[in-house]
């Protein structure tokens, strides 16, 4: 079981008018905290980059969380901008891993490609986007699942040999 932290963004236009309820933001608070992670920090911010930025600088920077979620604000529309603020936020990107969330989800929708989620690091955090339905954000977070620990243990600083 894991001991990192994990903080959950939601970004959603619509929910932070309380016009829509956040079904996404727990749900992954549910599975992550399931996979031993300890929940740290969650909120809900409208699509704009910079209230997005300001979650993520405080999560990371300042309480040094682990792991950073956002859910939301991947795709198409003219105010989805989650990848826009995360690419200002990180010091390398893991294009594997938003990747495989794509072509895991390509098996079960065509829409999968229609995220423009990225993953990457700042500092010592993991900082993952994902779709904004309950569904969605479910499916892709799953297939990062099994190699969270080792990709975080590798961030922060482990030289210890890789499993084949
Ligand atoms: N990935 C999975 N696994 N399952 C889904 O239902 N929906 C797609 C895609 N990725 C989907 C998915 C859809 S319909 C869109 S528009 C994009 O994610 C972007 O979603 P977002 O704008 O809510 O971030």
């Amino acid at each position: 079981m894991s001991s990192y932290t994990c903080a959950v963004l939601t970004t959603s236009d619509k929910g932070s008018r309380g016009e829509r309820e956040d079904t996404s933001g727990p749900a992954l608070r549910q599975l992550l905290a399931e996979q031993g992670f300890t929940v740290a920090g969650h909120a809900l911010v409208p699509d704009r980059i910079e209230e997005i930025r300001q979650a993520v600088l405080a999560w990371v920077d300042r309480d040094q969380i682990d792991l950073i979620v956002i859910t939301g604000g991947t795709g198409l529309s003219p105010s989805d901008v989650t990848p826009e603020a995360t690419r200002t936020l990180l010091d390398r990107e893991i294009p594997g891993m938003a990747e495989a969330m794509r072509a895991a989800s390509l098996l079960k929708t065509k829409n999968a490609m229609l995220s423009r989620g990225l993953v990457g690091t700042r500092g010592r955090s993991l900082i993952i986007n994902l779709p904004g339905s309950r569904k969605a954000a479910l499916e892709n977070l799953e297939v990062l699942l099994p190699v969270l620990p080792h990709a975080l243990e590798k961030i922060q600083g482990s030289t210890r040999d890789c499993q084949p």
